[in-house]
């Protein structure tokens, strides 16, 4: 912790700068309301994260106009709390308030805040009500260390929201879309081959690409047990016979291919998480087939930071860098420290060029936060 705040984050010591009396009192309020604007959004988001947790966004899906007590008696909860929650929502404009005072949510709405497996866009596992408070001192602390926490430090409810976040895309394209962008990839899968996936997290993925390729292998690899267990979990639920996971890190992927080569390595969003992506890609390299497919997952960035902004999210992706990714990839003393917007496609070619790859193909599949690159030997 720094000397000039205490252990709560209240300031100790106040230059506060030039007093407010000789600053422009109008700029001070459009400041002031752009300030608050970001709290509305941190509570709004707990609301969110309630709606989706009491299944009030569910009920309200596809059911028209309904009154705070119709809304409690679907759901058996508290109708002045729900009658407050629905009056929050409104206000924040996502559902409508008709004049006879019902509320409804229209099917853009619930498609976004109720239709998990419908929905490419779904939300909710983004919304996790909060960071716990030994995880945000955590955060604090490595602003003064530089020492950064791993994805396992951050928690099993951080783990858990960020494998929600990306099922339903994942479960609705990756087969369908994204694997057949991939010259020869569908027809080397289902004839079988070797899959390796570095960072698997939760595992859907692995999971997904599995179900729908029962003559291949799939390993996955991730350090944190936490996300190891996630995966096993889910390969369970989904009855898988064809898939196992380890807990690892992407320079233990030898671990992973006693029985030969891999004929496809999958390393999805975790990269730039990595402390050294330098040395995960020479390490996947040297256990890739010759004619074997490294596929990334990459976050869409330029290393451009005027360009980046044309992202209306570009804030959150920088505030996801400064509490998850980046602190992950300076989670080791000589990290490279890429963060959420470090891997752009001239990094990658650049890395992967160093790590012994021979061709970097780009594939944007028109996903608003990610862009594919198929790297082979
Ligand atoms: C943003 S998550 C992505 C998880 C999953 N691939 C997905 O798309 O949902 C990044 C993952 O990278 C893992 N990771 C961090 N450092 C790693 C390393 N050195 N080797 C392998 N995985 C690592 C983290 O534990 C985390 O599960």
């Amino acid at each position: 912790m720094s000397a000039e705040t205490s252990p709560d984050g209240s300031p100790q010591t106040g230059d506060a700068g030039p007093p407010a009396t000789e600053l422009d009192p109008e700029a001070l309020k459009l400041f002031a309301l752009k300030v608050w604007s970001y709290k509305m959004g941190e509570v709004v988001s707990l609301m969110i994260h309630l709606g989706d947790r009491l299944g009030l966004y569910r009920a309200m899906a596809g059911s028209g106009p309904l009154t705070g007590a119709d809304l409690a008696d679907r759901t058996g909860l508290d109708a002045r709390l729900v009658e407050e929650w629905l009056l929050g929502q409104a206000a924040a404009d996502l559902m409508t308030r008709h004049d006879d005072g019902r509320f409804e949510l229209d099917a853009v709405s619930a498609a976004l805040l109720a239709d998990e497996s419908g929905s490419v866009d779904f939300a909710a596992g983004a919304f996790q009500g909060g960071t716990p408070p030994e995880v945000v001192d955590a955060l604090a602390r490595s602003f003064d260390t530089g020492v950064g926490i791993t994805y396992e430090e951050q928690g099993a409810v951080a783990t858990a929201g960020l494998a929600r976040m990306n099922a339903p895309r994942t479960r609705q394209t990756l087969v369908t879309e994204v694997l057949p962008a991939v010259d020869g990839l569908t027809e080397r899968l289902t004839a079988g081959t070797r899959v390796v996936e570095i960072g698997c997290g939760g595992g859907v993925a692995l999971a997904t690409i599995a179900a729908a390729f029962p003559n291949s292998t799939f390993i996955g690899i991730d350090p944190s047990p936490t996300a190891v267990e996630l995966a096993r979990q889910q390969a369970r639920v989904d009855s898988l016979t064809n898939v196992s996971f380890i807990e690892g890190f992407a320079t233990d992927i030898d671990r992973a291919t006693d029985d030969g080569p891999a004929g496809l390595v999958l390393a999805f969003d975790c990269l730039h998480d990595m402390p050294r992506p330098d040395r995960a890609l020479a390490a996947v390299r040297d256990v890739l087939a010759d004619d074997g497919i490294l596929l990334v997952k990459e976050i869409r960035c330029t290393g451009d930071f005027d360009r980046d902004r044309r992202n209306p999210l570009l804030a959150l992706l920088y505030g996801f860098s400064v509490t998850s990714c980046l602190q992950s990839a300076l989670s080791e003393a000589d990290g490279l420290g890429l963060g959420t917007v470090g891997l752009h496609g001239d990094r990658l070619t650049d890395m992967a060029t160093a790590a012994g790859f021979g061709s970097v193909t780009q594939h944007d599949l028109g996903e608003p936060n990610n862009l594919y690159y198929d790297v082979r030997p």
